[in-house]
């Protein structure tokens, strides 16, 4: 593997894989000092052309719990504002001699570019509506640690499945891995075309409420276009937000997750964000060991650690 960029290219037995090295680095993080040697001297880059909380922080916990360094750019303050391209400022960053570079971009299909115009190996963490492989890995790594197995595990993606990498990502993933996958959205919100995600559909969370075993939350995407698409806030969390009532007629082992930022209110009650079978923390937590692995994979090979 030179770059992840897509979880479309990453088979189940490498997205296994995956997992299993994760594992040993949740254990890493444990410890009483959460670091190991691995990529000293090594340095990535961060390079976030839209704004992220989990996923770039997470993505420096990882790099420096592997202790390597870490070149951050971020648009606010840069040269952006002043013209400079895409490919300028990859190549800026690239004369400061990182080894790697985690790319998010509105664009789909940029990080793609950038290891082109670099060589260097990259990590998509999230182009337009279009991939995000690294929360796909840490959303199964979070189903794999709590239920012991993703195959035969139930699960729903509910919302804005259209305008949503993480969607697409972490559907692909599911999947791979044998689980069973609804989609539950409004049409309008349902890409138009679902050939080869192998999924099916529902019109309504109460359709499938009852048989889950993972409710998976998406926040409407407001920036792309999202919430121009049905008719009101109330009359979407009238047929898809997870609320009180709702929770309370889940499984008694079911399990809520969210890829945040959570829109308390809409897609999900506060008191169910706040509830015992909310995993949204700990698939915050399940990210930066996700990320350790996947450097370390593209940059230390397959050795253990
Ligand atoms: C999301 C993203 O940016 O793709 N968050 C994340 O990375 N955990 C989802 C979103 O913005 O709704």
């Amino acid at each position: 593997m030179k770059h992840l960029l897509s979880i479309d290219d990453v088979d189940a037995d490498e997205i296994r894989s995956l997992l299993d090295l994760a594992e040993g680095f949740v254990e890493v993080l444990g410890r009483d000092v959460p670091k190991v040697p691995t990529l000293r001297g090594r340095t990535i880059a961060l390079l976030f052309y839209e704004n992220s909380t989990r996923t770039r922080l997470s993505f420096d916990r990882a790099a420096k719990a592997l202790s390597a360094d870490v070149l951050t750019f971020t648009t606010g303050g840069s040269s952006v504002s002043k013209g400079e391209s895409l490919k300028d400022t990859a190549l800026t960053l690239q004369a400061m001699g990182p080894d790697l570079m985690v790319v998010r971009h509105g664009a789909a299909g940029a990080p793609w570019r950038v290891a082109e115009w670099t060589g260097l190996p990259v990590v998509n963490a999230g182009d337009g509506a279009h991939q995000h492989p690294t929360q796909a890995l840490l959303d199964v790594l979070t189903v794999r640690r709590h239920f012991g197995n993703v195959a035969g595990i139930r699960a729903a993606i509910v919302g804005d499945i259209r305008h949503s990498r993480v969607a697409r990502s972490t559907a692909g993933a599911l999947v791979a891995l044998g689980a069973s996958v609804t989609l539950v959205a409004p049409r309008t919100l349902l890409p138009v075309d679902l050939s080869g995600w192998g999924v099916s559909t529902a019109d309504s969370l109460d359709e499938v409420l009852e048989d889950l075993d993972v409710v998976y939350l998406l926040r409407i995407q407001q920036e792309r276009g999202g919430g121009d698409v049905f008719p009101s806030i109330a009359e979407y969390v009238g047929r898809f937000g997870l609320t009180r009532a709702r929770a309370a007629r889940l499984r008694p082992d079911a399990v809520v997750m969210h890829p945040g930022p959570m829109n308390r209110g809409v897609e999900i009650d506060p008191a169910v964000a706040d509830g015992s079978r909310a995993l949204v923390t700990q698939q915050v937590a399940n990210g930066i060991a996700v990320r350790m692995a996947v450097l370390f994979r593209l940059l230390a090979g397959r050795v253990a650690p």
